[in-house]
């Protein structure tokens, strides 16, 4: 088996959506909680961005154990030195500069030519590396950039000391054979490539995050970067739940695993949604509150005869104690009685046939049927167990 590293923006690219600010306490309870999910590197925050985020990194590195803390920084020397003095006593440090390697990048917002560039790249992992053996290098907005460029940097910045390289899709725009062809072109093109982790990030502006992730696993790269239930910027970042359980669903063929203990999973992203105030969609896989609710009456037979028939996670290994039959005008007779039986109550057939043309009745005004209106529907009409 691979090992998949997995490190988690969170705190840093996640805090970056709208209308999130994290405390020093929130971002400590998440940590903590990041760190029992079993993550490989938490990314705790830009230190040179604020005086408040450079105490919260101090804080994170600190106080937390077995897990890699990293600051994020851009290639200027000030930020470098925010970085590493947040960074200061953490077990595990690591400095995540960079600088971006598109042409419109490179051109309209730094001004600066490619040479240029690579110089800056260059001398920020060099200065980095004064402060900390493990340095991951960011080419920002790489899947924009020339591919022959992007190699140039990148084998420039692995000689420098880099120890890990992040190619983002800053800007959600590949699709996912694109996205595995870059990764496929940095390995074959970068001749020191093994010496550094290849790590991929991904944006979900076209809602193919996990995909592209995916396929730049599939091509190679040792690293995913994401966010718990995909918060970040915009459109948010590659959701990591998703990419861990298709990691763990597909394990045996992939031949890929990760450290993480999936059981946390549901617990992390209720945590994530209370704390920063952004609601998981229902329909959100993995952590969605539907994700493992059955709605149809052919698929809660099926699932009542039979789990697998339309679940592909069993809920518990995501946290989940167990699935839903919801009842409602689309249920049919087996999830019915089978129900009331969990109720404690034994309906003879024709009983049973009489009563379900009233739930129908009942769940054509009401939607979902409840406990308390099967309770009332039956009345004293049943014989109790
Ligand atoms: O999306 C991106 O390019 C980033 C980098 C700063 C790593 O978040
Ligand atoms: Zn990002």
């Amino acid at each position: 088996m691979r090992k998949l590293y997995i490190f988690d923006t969170t705190l840093r690219d996640g805090e970056q959506s709208l209308g999130i600010t994290l405390n020093v306490q929130e971002k400590i309870e998440i940590a903590r909680q990041l760190v029992k999910l079993g993550v490989d590197v938490i990314e705790a925050g830009f230190p040179a961005s604020s005086p408040g985020d450079l105490a919260s990194v101090r804080t994170l590195a600190r106080e937390l154990q077995g897990v890699i803390v990293c600051g994020l920084s851009r290639a200027v020397e000030g930020d470098i030195d925010s970085c590493a003095e947040a960074l200061r006593e953490a077990e595990y440090p690591r400095i995540h500069t960079g600088i971006a390697v598109s042409p419109v990048h490179m051109a309209q917002k730094l001004k600066l030519s490619p040479d240029q560039v690579v110089e800056t790249a260059v001398a920020a992992v060099k200065h980095a590396k004064k402060y900390v053996g493990d340095v991951e290098f960011y080419a920002e907005d790489a899947f924009r950039s020339d591919l022959p460029f992007l190699a140039r940097v990148l084998e420039q910045v692995i000689e420098a000391g880099a120890t890990v390289v992040n190619i983002p899709d800053t800007v959600g725009y590949a699709t996912p054979w694109e996205y595995g062809e870059m990764v496929t072109y940095v390995r074959e093109h970068v001749p020191n490539i093994d010496r550094a982790v290849l790590s991929i990030h991904c944006h979900n502006d076209l809602g193919m995050a996990t995909a592209n992730s995916l396929a730049g696993i599939m091509a190679g790269a040792g690293q995913v970067e994401g966010t718990i239930n995909g918060i970040g910027e915009r459109a948010g970042n590659t959701s990591l739940e998703e990419v861990i359980m298709a990691i763990y669903t597909q394990r045996s063929r992939y031949g890929i695993e990760t450290g993480v203990h999936t059981r946390e999973i549901s617990a992390t992203s209720r945590l994530v949604s209370r704390i920063t105030g952004v609601p998981v969609p229902a329909h959100k896989a993995i952590v969605g509150s539907n994700a493992f609710m059955h709605a149809s009456g052919i698929h809660q037979d099926g699932v009542l005869k039979e789990r697998t028939t339309y679940e592909i996670i069993n809920p518990e290994v995501v946290g989940v104690p167990k699935n839903r039959i919801v009842l409602s005008a689309r249920s049919g007779r087996h999830a019915f009685k089978y129900r009331l039986a969990e109720l404690g109550y034994q309906v003879e057939a024709e009983r049973l046939e009489t009563l379900y043309q009233s739930f129908l009745q009942l769940a054509d005004q009401k939607g979902e049927i409840f406990d308390q209106d099967l309770h009332a529907l039956v009345g004293g009409n049943i014989v109790e167990d």
